[in-house]
């Protein structure tokens, strides 16, 4: 890899020629259209970005749990270079080609389940859900979806009626798509009879909200991510999962699961449901799948894709020949360096200094959660209070970044610090990028408590 793997702090952050792009960025790019840190990136690859100014930041975000297999990465830069100079384009409706099929053949054997499974390949997260439902309701003739609090699904019509959170997904963008119902997450953190009765609790508001909200009869799918992403990282309790799941197959619901952010070896299996074996009967993936190149997937029980009439499905660029070679690089990268393993061997690394900045900080780290390479730390300004604090996050976001370590917040309330870091990165960098964090957030709370900073 021609990127040397350290973190170099040459300029401010951002330097002078990210400033100056940024400028233009302004003048030229949809307000709408916001920039967590503005660095303008150059090169990236392992563990580091390389801005315009020449600072090499640590990458804890992996641009949002794409880059899994880190930024190009050499099979996938191969695979992409082949593909694009052999051809680009033909719709694979029109005139197909082989690279499309392996995609979905690696799915099936990769998805969670034995049982024979089809795919249709899209270009994006929101597009692989809207595609699910839509085989869902096909195949169920019914029409009723129920999601979860804190769920995010997507910035498209329908997937803003699945997202939960109002500002910024859904502020002022409606009227949403019908037929969408809301049940209670188990979020052990936050339940309001404890951790120790949320599985059993949430099961049952679950099953509540379905039976007098829609009726079992008229719903076609359940849809979760087995772990919540940009609603914080939220981890179910034991047992819940594979509980709503026995349900849904009792009820002739279908189980959705939106493996989009948890899929592909982040969570230190291959699916977030492997850990559980839960089994679901459609699987949407997307994000670390293709190496950074645009390609999302919904994949479920052959008899169910089956189900709707030939040409229901679809897209102009969907299943892309250079975005399914870099899949099957991507794939094959994963497998020949074992990347869920890493993803446990990078969760051993982070937990035990997650937890000394939790001893450290009661008051201020309510919660350490997640899974594999999918970690958070859920921040409130009064321990047991357990009142959020997105001030404390956006502060200690701001002082990672003026060091050159690109970190995202996420949840509900703002509320979450989280952890992407690609699957590619090195111990050194891993153990420099916690370093640098937790001295970040030493700073911030010290300055806090002398009135400084906050
Ligand atoms: C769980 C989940 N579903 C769906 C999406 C939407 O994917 P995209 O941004 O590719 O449309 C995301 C994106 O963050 C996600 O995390």
């Amino acid at each position: 890899m021609s990127l040397s793997q350290e973190r170099i702090l040459a300029t401010e952050i951002p330097g002078p020629r990210s400033q100056e792009l940024q400028a233009r960025k302004l003048a030229a790019v949809s307000a709408g259209v916001g920039t967590t840190l503005p660095v303008y990136v150059e090169q990236a690859g392992g563990g580091i970005l390389r801005d315009v100014d020449g600072n090499q930041l640590i990458d804890f975000g992996s641009g949002i749990a794409v880059t899994t297999v880190g930024n190009a990465a050499p099979r996938v830069v191969e695979a992409v270079q082949r593909q694009v100079a052999d051809f680009t384009h033909t719709c694979f409706m029109v005139t197909p080609y082989e690279e499309y099929v392996a995609v979905c053949e690696k799915l099936a054997e990769l998805t969670p389940g034995d049982h024979e499974k089809r795919s249709a390949l899209f270009n994006s997260g929101a597009e692989a859900v809207e595609n699910a439902v839509k085989v869902a309701r096909h195949h169920t003739g019914r029409d009723a979806v129920v999601v979860f609090d804190h769920a995010y699904h997507g910035r498209t019509n329908l997937t803003m009626a699945l997202t939960a959170k109002n500002m910024p997904y859904k502020h002022r963008f409606g009227p949403f798509a019908g037929e969408v119902y809301r049940a209670p997450m188990a979020y052990p953190y936050r339940w309001p009879g404890g951790a120790e009765a949320c599985a059993e609790e949430a099961f049952d508001a679950f099953v509540a909200t379905v039976h007098t909200q829609v009726g079992e009869a008229n719903c076609a799918a359940v849809l979760i991510e087995p772990i919540q992403g940009e609603g914080g990282f939220i981890v179910p309790p034991p047992g819940w999962l594979p509980r709503v799941a026995e349900w849904c197959r009792e009820q002739g619901i279908l189980l959705i699961a939106d493996e989009i952010q948890t899929g592909f070896a982040r969570t230190g299996d291959w699916f977030a449901c492997d850990h559980e074996g839960v089994v679901p009967d459609l699987v949407t993936t997307a994000k670390g799948m293709a190496g950074g190149l645009p390609l999302a997937a919904v994949t479920g029980r052959a008899e169910v894709m089956d189900s709707v009439h030939v040409g229901g499905l679809g897209g102009t660029y969907g299943g892309n020949p250079v975005a399914c070679a870099a899949a099957l690089a991507a794939i094959e990268t994963m497998e020949a360096e074992d990347l869920p393993a890493r993803a446990r061997a990078i969760e051993a690394t982070f937990l035990p200094r997650l937890r000394g900045l939790a001893e450290r900080h009661p008051d201020r780290v309510g919660d350490i959660r997640g899974r594999g390479a999918m970690l958070a730390v859920e921040l409130v300004s009064d321990g047991p209070g357990r009142t959020p604090d997105p001030a404390l996050a956006a502060a200690v976001h701001r002082a990672c970044s003026a060091q050159g370590l690109v970190t995202l917040t996420c949840g509900t309330f703002g509320n979450v610090f989280r952890f992407l870091p690609p699957l590619a990165i090195g111990d050194d960098l891993l153990a420099e990028g916690l370093d640098v964090f937790e001295a970040a957030f030493d700073e911030v709370v010290a300055g806090q408590l002398s009135g400084k900073v906050g």
